[in-house]
């Protein structure tokens, strides 16, 4: 029987941060949750996250998974600490749920020259204020500016972000950040969707504003869990097998994960309840 590492998405942005998952941590098997119909979770409340994402937890506990990454800020900054404190151990007590946040806020500070760092993200992670308060445990003297892109999301899934028109929505949430302070020497994308627009980011900062994206990070943040976690460790197969499920349309999902996943994909349906 396999027990995979169950990584856990509103959608299709999570397969940023899978992919640098599995390109650092290639032995492990996955399983990959997009809960797409339900997508997005940017602007939902606190309780319906909190609900949508539990939900997604127990479906990836009962394919077997001992260990989920949630790989989305939204959830991360809404859901994550209930699920860690109320939840877990309830209904799975020696099971482990990890966000993409704690791992981000330990090292961004050591990116910064001035102090001054600028943080992107929806609506409900930027509301969330969880990012302050994470990073400010670890740096306690960092300036962090934040900025919500409520139309960054819609304009990634449109594939709209391509056409000329979009870059006055990137530019202008991007001005609205920046004229916050004139320090700001590093912006933070702290949505699993953002990495798609590094390049129209950097038409708008140039180079000399150092543009962050989160895979990487959670990669090495997930590896590094492992090696002081033996016992998850011992628990995890490793067939180097990675299956993908939607609660939405697969054939869907297929064709839009590409772009996200940089590799052809074959996904399956799942049912939450
Ligand atoms: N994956 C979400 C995040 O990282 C963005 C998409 C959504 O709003 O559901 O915040």
């Amino acid at each position: 029987m396999k027990t995979p590492i169950g990584i856990f998405d509103s959608g299709y942005g999570g397969l940023t941060v899978f992919a640098a998952i599995a390109e650092l941590l290639p032995q492990y098997d996955y399983v990959y949750l997009g809960d797409n119909a339900r997508a997005p979770y940017g602007n939902r409340s606190f309780e319906t996250i909190h609900q949508y994402t539990l939900q997604a937890i127990k479906w990836l506990f009962d394919k077997g998974c001992p260990l989920v990454v949630l790989a989305c800020n939204t959830a991360s900054a809404k859901a994550l600490s209930e699920l860690q404190q109320q939840d877990l151990p309830c209904i799975a007590p020696e099971n482990r749920v990890l966000g993409v946040i704690r791992p981000t806020a330990e090292i961004i500070g050591n990116y910064t020259s001035t102090g001054h760092i600028g943080i992107l993200g929806t609506k409900g992670t930027i509301a969330s204020g969880a990012y302050k308060v994470e990073i400010h445990k670890f740096f306690p003297d960092l300036q962090v500016h934040s900025q919500a892109c409520p139309l960054w999301v819609p304009l990634i899934e449109t594939n709209e972000y391509t056409q000329p028109g979009a870059q006055f929505f990137i530019d202008k949430y991007l001005e609205a950040l920046l004229s916050q302070h004139s320090a700001i020497d590093v912006l933070l994308l702290a949505c699993t969707h953002y990495p798609l627009l590094i390049p129209h980011i950097r038409q708008y900062t140039g180079n000399a504003i150092k543009v962050v994206a989160q895979g990487g990070i959670v990669a090495h943040s997930l590896a590094d869990y492992l090696h002081r976690h033996p016992e998850m460790e011992t628990r995890l197969t490793t067939n180097g097998t990675a299956q993908f499920y939607t609660t939405d349309d697969p054939t869907d999902f297929n064709t839009h994960a590409t772009l996200f996943y940089g590799k052809p994909i074959t996904a399956m349906g799942a049912h939450l309840s």
